[in-house]
């Protein structure tokens, strides 16, 4: 048996979540509308107005993540609560949610993880074109700036963008609504290296106005299988894990495109144009750390398949590049996700190995129908199961020398997923609404509460 190295002494055992899937409060305050709030949702999922009320409840919330011992809470902050337009005047009332919420998490001795943008773009900034708009990229770096300049005396881990690539490869499904052009991959390509630049201005600036803060970028990263050994299925799943994972994280650390992505994108006639300049701003990348959501691992096949649930972590594939089929050997949740915990040791070796980094979780979880029973109990042993396996591997990774800083499953709370509603849960609490009635909202601790919170007291030695 293998002799297994424990956590750091200061690992960061956490818990996320997003702006608009759980505050609500969405035009209160002088709050902006953001995409998400004009998004239009499907007939049958809950829109992000009420959220779970955390705006209101930010304080019983925390209180319960003290309970379960968090050493860490991942929050994103709201764009469009900070700068109702994107930029302009700043509204206070937003930065007094935030300090408050903050020094609320501090009293606690909780650290904030804070996720600048996750997936919700101030709506007057898409009406002038969004990410396409090369303007944005100052934008943004101002926005970050007034982010550093009122919680950078407090914020000590920054994480810039969530999930840019699925953003890119799904954007139906995260938060780009619009794209004008005749041809809308290289308008989204083109957004892309608008973020990109974005992120770079900012991971600069942090660490000019926060000497002691560390940042990074927080993509999805899931291991490619070949869905079998013929070669091209091996070239296959190179060329989608090049589109996807690499391309962003050798953007991010070593600020240059990723040569097989950047051919890619030539023949498919996609590149971004490049002004004079851009590729000083992204070599001036320089990350701290490397955060990333894991759900799953994704297998590629170089023909198509039928049987594949296209979701918001993938895309079905493209002719000669790449297609995405279902994995045999594994297991899938109630959401058809499929499950798969080595895959997740596999993932960060593989992100350590190329980037040599520290590495934060910053998303884990499993989506299901949870079930209220009498007596306000929620017996969520499959998500119990789902985590242990994942912080097994974790710890098999920290073995294997991958350097792990800490692990924020999503989610902290029950909050409203990004395209499936209500009615498919994350959370170590429940709470109390369904899909469109809000009943009393409660916050109820699940099974999962409790065997968490074992977890973290026993450093990840009791799972
Ligand atoms: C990630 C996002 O993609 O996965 C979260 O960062 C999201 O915002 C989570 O909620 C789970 O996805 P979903 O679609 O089940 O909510």
């Amino acid at each position: 048996h293998k002799k297994l190295k424990d956590f750091s002494e200061d690992f960061l055992w956490g818990a996320s979540t997003s702006a608009y899937q759980v505050e609500g409060g969405w035009d209160e305050d002088g709050k902006g509308p953001s995409v998400q709030d004009m998004a239009e949702h499907p007939e049958n999922t809950s829109d992000f107005k009420t959220s779970i009320d955390h705006y209101h409840r930010y304080k019983e919330d925390i209180k319960l993540f003290s309970e379960m011992g968090l050493k860490a809470y991942r929050f994103s902050i709201a764009w469009s609560r900070i700068l109702p337009k994107g930029f302009g005047e700043i509204n206070h009332k937003g930065i007094e949610f935030y300090n408050n919420l903050i020094n609320e998490l501090l009293s606690y001795n909780i650290e904030p993880i804070v996720t600048m943008y996750h997936f919700d773009l101030p709506y007057s900034l898409e009406k002038k074109g969004g990410w396409s708009n090369y303007e944005i990229v100052d934008l943004f770096e101002n926005y970050g700036k007034i982010l550093f300049s009122n919680f950078g005396d407090r914020v000590k881990y920054w994480l810039t963008i969530n999930e840019q690539n699925i953003m890119i490869l799904n954007n139906k499904a995260v938060g780009i609504p619009n794209l004008s052009t005749k041809n809308p991959k290289k308008e989204l390509y083109q957004q892309n290296h608008h973020m990109l630049l974005a992120q770079a201005k900012v991971m600069k600036l942090c660490h000019i106005m926060c000497p002691d803060a560390k940042i990074g970028p927080a993509p999805n990263i899931a291991y490619i299988y070949p869905a079998s050994s013929d070669p091209e299925d091996v070239l296959a799943a190179q060329n989608f894990s090049s589109i996807r994972n690499w391309l962003y994280l050798d953007a991010a650390v070593f600020g240059r495109y990723n040569n097989t992505a950047w051919s890619y994108m030539k023949e498919k006639n996609i590149t971004p144009n490049i002004k004079k300049g851009d590729e000083e701003i992204l070599s001036e990348a320089k990350p701290d750390f490397i955060a990333f959501n894991y759900y799953s691992t994704i297998t590629a096949s170089k023909k198509p398949s039928f049987d594949f649930n296209t979701d918001q972590q993938g895309a079905a594939g493209e002719q000669g590049v790449y297609y995405i089929t279902s994995n045999p050997n594994l297991e899938k949740t109630e959401f058809n996700w499929e499950i798969d915990p080595i895959g997740f040791r596999i993932t960060l070796r593989e992100i350590s190995g190329r980037y040599n980094l520290p590495l934060l979780v910053s998303e884990n979880g499993l989506g299901a129908f949870d079930k209220l029973e009498k007596g306000d109990v929620v017996n969520d042993d499959y998500r119990i199961d789902y985590l242990r396996k994942h912080i097994e591997q974790a710890k098999l990774a920290v073995t294997d020398g991958v350097q792990l800083i800490g692990y924020c499953p999503w989610s902290a709370i029950d909050l409203v997923s990004t395209h499936q509603g209500f009615k498919k849960r994350y959370g170590f609490i429940y709470v109390n609404r369904d899909e469109f009635d809000l009943k009393d909202l409660r916050r109820i601790r699940k099974k999962s509460f409790y065997w968490y919170k074992n977890v973290i007291k026993s450093n990840g030695k009791i799972l």
